[in-house]
């Protein structure tokens, strides 16, 4: 089935196939099988608002979740209900029983395959809706059902794009969030992020809520590529909505089940971070370069281990080379170009990767030579700018070819 047994693949997806995270216009990405009965018209009147609830084997929870909606919705604004499921479980079935008490249309988008985790399920229910307003909740009761209509309202009435539900206004919390530990790792990651994002993050207190409104203008559903948990993140950084509000909640305890989120789900998020960052040309060159930096260290480890298995230095260098080749090729797959790697097949990809970065050392000899023959440069000025001048030739050659597609029948037919 895949082509690509290359390690990196252990971060993506459950059901990724080596494709990108997410394209909701891929022809040949997975088809969502809607359950007829619950198929429900899109809401379009104005001020409608679609939920958008993500399912992962949550059967003990969406009886109780569409009970606390239907006492907590309001006929209008008119609203919608649509379950983006990936469970294993008879979620489906629940929801479609307890579905015929609801005053409101209810929907279950089930997915053969979880393509991006939660946030892909969220994505593909926004390319799905098309009332005025979204609102992504989680289905465990965290997220109290009541303040639907206050997020909502709180958007109508400031204008804003977005409003997010925050567990760090004055009056919110993380009560139901399950130990120090987490909270640790929720408030490090709330640091980080809005660290690495300050601008796009400004006016939002809590960028890893998964409870917030968004206006559905203000969603370009092509440009997201979500990872994971982060959704939020995610529009937050590729949409950048004009005005954003926030109103405050009180994180609660899981009604039943227990979280699906696993340390693997870290290491995503941190994946989802690189991506994000890096995706304007300038961050990715910064990247390429931090990348390159850290090549040194196995470089030197294997140098070292090399010289002293008795390998003479010159072979040892050369050798020792293709280690910080490698490393730098791990991490540059994995956090640059991570959605570029379907153009070509991973060995292709290694061998002209490894072939840039080689030949970026050979030229560096003859244009130390040049700078200082031709141009009277002095030795160290001149390497300088030898190093600078083939670290910008090999980023720039390495995005165009290793990581951009063939031509127009390359890109329709997506390899690993
Ligand atoms: N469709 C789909 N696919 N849904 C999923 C998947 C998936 O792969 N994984 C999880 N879900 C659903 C769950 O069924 C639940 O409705 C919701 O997404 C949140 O999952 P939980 O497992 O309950 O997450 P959590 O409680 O650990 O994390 C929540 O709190 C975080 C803040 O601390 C989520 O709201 C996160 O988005 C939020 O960042
Ligand atoms: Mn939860």
């Amino acid at each position: 089935m895949s082509e690509d047994p290359w390690p990196p693949r252990a971060l993506d997806d459950r059901a990724l196939d080596g494709r990108a995270p997410h394209d909701p216009h891929d022809p040949e990405a997975p088809q969502a099988r809607k359950v007829p009965e619950l198929d429900a018209p899109p809401t379009s009147a104005p001020g409608g608002v679609t939920l958008i609830i993500p399912t992962f084997n949550e059967a003990d929870n969406v009886g109780e979740l569409l009970r606390r909606l239907t006492a907590s919705l309001p006929a209008d604004p008119p609203c919608e209900v649509l379950f983006v499921d990936d469970s294993t479980d008879d979620t489906p079935t629940v929801i479609e029983k307890a579905a015929a008490d609801c005053p409101f249309p209810v929907a279950v988008l089930h997915r053969e395959r979880a393509v991006g985790g939660l946030g892909g399920a969220v994505v593909e229910g926004i390319t799905r809706a098309d009332s005025d307003w979204i609102v992504v909740m989680d289905a465990d009761l965290q997220h109290p059902p009541h303040l639907v209509p206050e997020l909502v309202g709180e958007g109508t009435r400031t204008g804003a794009d977005l409003v997010v539900a925050s567990r760090y206004l004055p009056g919110g919390s993380r009560a139901g969030l399950a130990g120090g530990y987490r909270v640790a790792v929720s408030r490090a990651a709330t640091w980080l992020t809005k660290g690495l994002f300050p601008r796009a993050l400004r006016g939002i207190s809590d960028p890893m809520s998964g409870f917030f409104a968004m206006r559905r203008g203000a969603v370009t559903a092509e440009a997201l590529r979500p990872l994971g948990y982060k959704i939020l993140l995610e529009l937050a950084v590729r949409c950048r909505p004009k005005r954003i509000a926030e109103v405050p909640f009180v994180f609660q305890d899981r009604h039943a089940g227990a979280s699906k989120s696993t340390p693997r789900e870290g290491l995503r998020f941190l994946t989802h971070l690189a991506a994000l960052r890096t995706a304007t040309p300038l961050a990715r060159m910064i990247g390429f370069g931090l990348i390159g930096l850290t090549g040194f260290v196995p470089n030197l480890a294997a140098l070292w281990l090399l010289t002293h298995a008795g390998v003479q230095y010159l072979a040892a260098e050369v050798l020792a080379n293709q280690a910080g080749v490698l490393w730098n090729f791990l991490l540059i797959e994995t956090l640059l170009f991570r959605d570029r790697r379907r153009h070509r097949h991973w060995a292709d990809r290694l061998g002209r990767f490894a072939l840039l970065a080689n030949a970026d050392l050979l030229l560096r000899i003859p244009l130390i030579a040049l700078f200082v023959g031709r141009l009277g440069m002095d030795v160290l000025p001149a390497t300088a700018l030898a190093l600078v001048t083939t670290f910008v030739l090999r980023f720039v050659a390495t995005e165009a070819l290793v990581y951009l597609p063939r031509g127009p029948r390359a890109a329709t037919t997506p390899r690993s």
